[in-house]
């Protein structure tokens, strides 16, 4: 029995040496350690032994089932030692590869002169509000002095949306919101979108941005819409940009006013961009109509106002030298992504 004991567990050794894998060695322990197995069933044969052989018998079956568990053991930290490494190895990251280049999103033209305006705007004092792009007649062109029958209203092609409903052809209409919810001093910018049935062409386009001013205290005058719009000019363009104030015609303004500054382009002298005057105009401004603080409840006895609207496509072709003001409108990555 000793002899049988003997060979078994060295059988039992060689074939767990030689195992491959986990369920071989689940299948060898099954072999010898399991109910049915080699060493289990020399245990059962103790009984022909005579009492005095049993206990050294027993004590050495039990000897050689607690080697091959530890043979077992052994082979098992060992096969799985071996998967980890295997598994580590074909993992290796190759450092020398190039890392992969993550774009980054980035201001639209639009956006980033847009936020230089604000920035200039906001640091004299002027808050920033909104309107809305779908706009009543009232507030487009009604509360502003252009009545019904007014040729004003032939200068701007509308989209009408209802009789009385229209995509507003202005940011001016922000004004009126503005002075009915406000009391002066009121100092305010209203950039949006403004839309206007014009044929498309590389300076015209059926949607186009504008910024709103409004500034309504006791006391204003148009000495203070020259400082405020030299100052703005000379931030957005330089500190040698000149500033034109031409005589002009708006409904709600009196008086009215455009305003050039010097070309970009050519520093004045001249060019296919401002069609050889030296001169581009950027926006129309003027003192607020006395009607229009009227139809707002605001007295133009003991109040006076400045207003302007300042075009941002035009600011923004003339600083990047854009040639075409479709290009801010046809969202082309290739395009934008030169900003
Ligand atoms: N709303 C005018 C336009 O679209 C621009 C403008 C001119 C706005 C004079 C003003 C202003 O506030 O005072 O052409």
């Amino acid at each position: 029995m000793k002899q049988q004991l003997e060979a078994i567990r060295k059988m039992a050794e060689e074939a767990i040496q030689n195992a491959k894998d986990q369920s071989e060695i689940e299948a060898l322990r099954v072999k010898y350690l399991g109910k049915k197995g080699e060493l289990t069933a020399i245990l059962k044969q103790m009984g022909s032994l005579s009492p005095e052989e049993r206990p050294a018998m027993g004590q050495l079956v039990n000897l050689a089932k607690q080697a091959v568990e530890n043979l077992i053991a052994e082979k098992q930290a060992k096969l799985k030692a071996m998967a980890q490494q295997e598994k580590l190895q074909k993992e290796t990251i190759d450092i020398t590869l190039p890392a992969k280049v993550k774009k980054t999103g980035k201001l639209h033209p639009l956006n980033t002169v847009l936020d230089d305006m604000i920035n200039i705007f906001t640091s004299m004092g002027f808050d920033v509000v909104d309107g809305p792009e779908v706009e009543t007649d009232h507030y487009n062109f009604e509360c502003l002095n252009v009545p019904a029958d007014h040729p004003a209203r032939d200068m701007q092609d509308t989209f009408y949306l209802a009789e009385n409903l229209l995509l507003r052809t202005q940011t001016s209409a922000a004004q009126i919101r503005t002075m009915e919810n406000r009391k002066p001093p009121i100092r305010v910018i209203c950039p949006g979108r403004v839309f206007r049935a014009d044929e498309v062409d590389a300076t015209h386009s059926p949607v186009f941005h504008q910024i709103e001013g409004l500034v309504v205290d006791k006391g204003i005058t148009m000495c203070d819409l020259k400082g405020v719009l030299e100052e703005f000019a000379r931030e957005i363009y330089g500190k040698d940009t000149a500033v034109k104030f031409r005589p002009s015609f708006f409904p709600f303004t009196e008086p009215s006013v455009e305003v050039d500054v010097t070309c970009s382009e050519c520093g004045g002298k001249g060019c296919r961009v401002c069609k050889g005057s030296g001169w581009i105009e950027i926006l129309g401004a003027g003192m607020v109509h006395p009607n229009v603080l009227r139809s707002c409840g605001i007295d133009p006895e003991e109040y006076s106002g400045f207003a302007f609207g300042i075009g941002l496509d035009r600011l923004t072709t003339t600083r990047y030298k854009i040639s075409d003001i479709r290009l801010l409108f046809e969202n082309d990555k290739r395009f934008l992504d030169q900003f």
